[in-house]
């Protein structure tokens, strides 16, 4: 075993330090939670480009941003920064890390139907959680932010789970979702950091191109209805895990009905329209059960798939999926002339 990995074991706890020695193993285990320093990165061409990987998603604004003074690097539609949700620069478990996520692409991606670089990836976050533009895919801000994912997937395998990564799963509620305790919820918890009306805390003021103390929730300036927030499912574990700010997966401080309601009640709030949403899930069978807007291949309303519950549409979806196997089965059978062979 390497020194490095004696390092990075001991600051992962005892147990996962045995694990590295008995396996002798040169990656990490899925379950080690392994941040690499980047302050111990070398100055040279790779280190700096790391960093600047690394400042492009704790100061978006301030680099690419809507307010910066060169036009041409306007590329985020909104001052928010990745960090306001990929928490820690990517750092947090449940925070929607980086951590690992290098090893995961290119994969099959659902919302488009195709297979995806992380470059799309990305470029998927600055569309919609940034509402703005893409990132030109070899331009030296994408080079410099794949490169930041890379270094915080160090040491893990090609397609190797990484525990912790995304936001999260808690037990779904059995009833829909209510925005109208939700609202509640949020003047009692969540207003006195991100405002009664949800437009956040500005570090200064407007035009200044200095990001949020506290990003906003909803709004011009917010994401928009196609990001990954404005799904129920992502954003109540989100913001069980993770909110009132400060909060760990480890010790929720919110009731799970709480974040389930606030949610609720953020993602029916007003934020910018992306135009095309119906083309995304091109496979409506593979479409999120909570994509908040049609077509589905179900039939139930389109606030049943905002605000669940979510286990009655997956029956529903199971049962057209089998319908569909059954059918191309029989359809490929022998002695089926239209499924023979051609020469
Ligand atoms: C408003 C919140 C928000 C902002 C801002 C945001 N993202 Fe994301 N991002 C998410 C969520 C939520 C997901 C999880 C995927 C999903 O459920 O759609 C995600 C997923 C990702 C992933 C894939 C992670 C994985 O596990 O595969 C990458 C990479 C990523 N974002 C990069 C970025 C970058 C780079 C920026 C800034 C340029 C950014 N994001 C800004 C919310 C955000
Ligand atoms: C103590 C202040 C504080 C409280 C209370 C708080 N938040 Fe946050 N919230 C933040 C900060 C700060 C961030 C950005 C984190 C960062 O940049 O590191 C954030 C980020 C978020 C995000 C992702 C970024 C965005 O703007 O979309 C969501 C969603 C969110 N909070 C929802 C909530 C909800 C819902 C509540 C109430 C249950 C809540 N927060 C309570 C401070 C707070």
């Amino acid at each position: 075993m390497t020194r490095r990995w004696m390092r990075l074991a001991r600051r992962a706890g005892a147990a996962t330090a045995l694990v590295l020695l008995l396996g002798g193993a040169d990656a990490p285990p899925p379950e080690a939670w392994i941040v690499p320093d980047i302050d111990a990165l070398p100055h040279d061409v790779w280190g700096e480009t790391v960093r600047h990987g690394r400042d492009l998603v704790a100061q978006t604004y301030a680099l690419i941003g809507p307010e910066v003074a060169d036009p041409a690097k306007r590329y985020a539609g909104s001052n928010m920064a990745c960090q306001n949700c990929h928490l820690g620069a990517g750092t947090r478990k449940y925070g929607v890390p980086y951590v690992g996520v290098f090893a995961g692409y290119p994969s099959y991606r659902i919302r488009s139907g195709r297979v995806g670089t992380l470059a799309d990836r990305v470029n998927g976050c600055m569309t919609r959680s940034l509402n703005g533009k893409p990132l030109p895919p070899d331009g030296p801000e994408m080079t410099a932010i794949i490169a930041y994912i890379k270094f915080l997937s160090t040491g893990r395998e090609i397609g190797a789970p990484t525990e912790g990564r995304g936001v999260g799963r808690m037990a779904e509620l059995s009833r829909p979702a209510d925005p109208v305790r939700g609202k509640q919820v949020f003047t009692q918890v969540c207003a006195a950091c991100h405002g009664a009306e949800g437009q956040g805390q500005r570090n200064g003021t407007a035009g200044d191109a200095r990001g949020y103390a506290v990003p906003p929730l909803w709004g011009p300036d917010s994401f928009n209805d196609g990001a990954g927030m404005n799904r129920l499912i992502t954003a109540a574990n989100f913001v069980h895990n993770n909110m009132p700010n400060g909060t760990t997966w480890e010790a929720p401080s919110l009731p799970a009905e709480d974040a389930w309601d606030v949610a609720a009640f953020v993602d029916s709030q007003p934020r910018p329209h992306r135009p095309g949403l119906e083309k995304d899930f091109p496979n409506r069978l593979e479409k999120l059960v909570d994509a908040p807007f049609g077509p589905y291949a179900d039939t139930f309303p389109e606030t049943q798939h905002k605000y669940g519950p979510f286990a009655p549409i997956r029956t529903a979806i199971n049962t057209l999926r089998q319908a569909e196997q059954t059918a191309r089965a029989k359809a490929t059978a022998p002695g089926n002339g239209a499924a023979q062979p051609k020469p």
